[in-house]
């Protein structure tokens, strides 16, 4: 008897390991040094033991990569508190420099934290808030306040920050030629917003005087849908911005979208504007290549609601079976031609939201909990993982090495060897 039991558990154990696929790479991950906060995933985990399993995520719940459930590879746990995962070894370890620091910085609401822009001649963060979701949106009563940050004061403060006039709810925003661009995404009476009547527009702000002025509020009269993110052309000056449809069903407007939801060029000087890509369900974030000639927009179309007048705020879904990618575009004939789209990046977590290419041509881009961070391949190369979302990043200090991560419940940021590019 005791033999056969003895014969039949060897069995089983055989059988066990047999059931794994061949071409497993162990470990699948483990520790990179700087005491266990970067870890290497070998392969890409290209090849996982069974059972293993990652939870749908969902408007409720984000499951990302490190959620994945593999209990046949126990260094896979080895994810889970990681500040850094290096899917590259070489470049992810070179990009990350001697020493790569993770530090959460503030607590904050949860709402979303968006549009930061960096003023180097002030060494001063801005970025903006937008309200909670209210239903029914005439209950909406919330003017808020923009934030700032002073990176020459220690300690450092989130305070609030207020233009003249103010400006609701910036989604998006980039620095040009000593200015603040703002994209704003909400529009309401003047009896909401503190006696300002205000539409998704884009705007400029004199961080010195505070003072705004609006660039563009409308396209032949309509109004935008969004103005979710903006980017400059590094030659031409023109401001590419995203108008995907999110205001209506998130509660920040009193009309229902009246346009489809698309990309543009805006001129500056002669105040044209000019649709340039129309094919993406939901265009968010926008960002070119230092040299202008590739221009990345972030398509989240699996995360949508309802448009219909007759249907308010809260009417989003999120699902994973959506569109939720990167593409990558030809730049052509000083920033007023745009071709070839390609599929650029599927996300691995959540939705990709705002992006930034930094100095060295690497696509960083916001999803979920964390930044992914993209060669000009598209290959992963290293992803930062956060407690709370991100919805936005930008770099700071004088070797732009700072990146500064925003989005609902906190505000983080790195310190590493990859760097922003110039403000301009
Ligand atoms: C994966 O995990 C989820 C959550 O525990 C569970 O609902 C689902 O049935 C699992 N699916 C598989 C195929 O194991
Ligand atoms: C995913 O894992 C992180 C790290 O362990 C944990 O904080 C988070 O709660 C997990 N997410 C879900 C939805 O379980
Ligand atoms: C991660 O950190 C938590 C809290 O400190 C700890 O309980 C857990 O064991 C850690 N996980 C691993 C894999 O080290
Ligand atoms: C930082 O990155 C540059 C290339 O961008 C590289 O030449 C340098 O060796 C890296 N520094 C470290 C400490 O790895
Ligand atoms: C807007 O009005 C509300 C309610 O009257 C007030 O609490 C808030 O401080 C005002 N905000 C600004 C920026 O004036
Ligand atoms: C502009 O706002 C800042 C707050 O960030 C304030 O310190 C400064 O005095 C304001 N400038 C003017 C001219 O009001
Ligand atoms: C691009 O356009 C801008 C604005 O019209 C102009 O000032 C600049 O000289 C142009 N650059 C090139 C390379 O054509
Ligand atoms: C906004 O105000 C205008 C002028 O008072 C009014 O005609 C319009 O119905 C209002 N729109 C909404 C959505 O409240
Ligand atoms: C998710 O997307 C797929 C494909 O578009 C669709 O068939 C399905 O109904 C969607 N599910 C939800 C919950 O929206
Ligand atoms: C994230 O971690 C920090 C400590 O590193 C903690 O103070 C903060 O509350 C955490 N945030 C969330 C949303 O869990």
């Amino acid at each position: 008897m005791k033999i056969l039991a003895f014969v039949a558990l060897t069995f089983a154990a055989v059988v066990a390991v047999q059931q794994q696929p061949p071409g497993i790479s162990q470990p699948i991950v483990e520790d990179c040094g700087f005491g266990g906060s970067v870890v290497c995933v070998n392969r890409y985990a290209a090849v996982l033991p069974y059972h293993f399993n990652r939870s749908i995520t969902s408007l409720a719940a984000d499951y990302d990569f490190r959620n994945t459930s593999v209990p046949s590879a126990p260094s896979f746990s080895l994810l889970e508190n990681a500040s850094f995962v290096v899917f590259d070894r070489a470049r992810g370890l070179q990009y990350l420099g001697s020493n790569p620091a993770y530090e959460f910085m503030f607590a904050v609401g949860d709402n979303v934290h968006e549009a930061p822009v960096y003023v180097p001649e002030l060494n001063k963060l801005f970025m903006s808030q937008l309200p909670p979701v209210v239903a029914p949106i005439s209950t909406m009563s919330q003017y808020l306040p923009q934030l700032v940050i002073d990176l020459n004061r220690q300690p450092l403060a989130l305070e609030e920050y207020i233009t003249e006039p103010p400006i609701f709810a910036p989604n998006g925003g980039v620095y040009h030629d000593g200015r603040i661009i703002w994209a704003s995404s909400g529009g309401f009476n003047s009896s909401v917003l503190n006696g300002t009547e205000q539409r998704i527009a884009l705007h400029a702000v004199d961080p010195t005087t505070n003072v705004s002025t609006v660039l563009l509020n409308n396209y032949f009269g309509f109004y935008f849908n969004n103005m979710d993110d903006v980017a400059v052309h590094p030659t031409s000056g023109d401001l590419f911005f995203t108008d995907p449809d999110y205001p209506w069903f998130n509660g920040r407007v009193d009309t229902a979208p009246q346009l489809p939801t698309a990309s543009y060029r805006f001129n500056p000087a002669t105040g044209a504007t000019f649709l340039v890509e129309d094919t993406i369900d939901q265009p968010n974030g926008i960002a070119f290549s230092p040299d202008g000639s590739t221009l990345y927009i972030t398509e989240t179309g699996a995360l949508t609601g309802s448009i219909d007048p007759a249907v308010g705020p809260g009417t989003k879904h999120y699902n994973t079976t959506g569109r939720r990618s990167i593409y990558a575009f030809d730049v052509a004939e000083n920033g007023t031609k745009i071709s070839n789209k390609r599929a650029f990046y599927l996300a691995q977590d959540y939705i990709p939201d705002g992006l930034k290419v930094s100095r060295e041509g690497l696509v960083l881009t916001a999803t979920g909990h964390g930044v992914d961070v993209l060669d000009p391949t598209g290959q992963l190369v290293v992803r930062v993982q956060t407690n709370h979302s991100v919805q936005n990043v930008q770099f700071t200090g004088e070797r732009l090495d700072t990146l500064w991560m925003l989005g609902n419940k906190g505000i983080s940021r790195v310190h590493w060897n990859i760097t922003g590019q110039v403000p301009r």
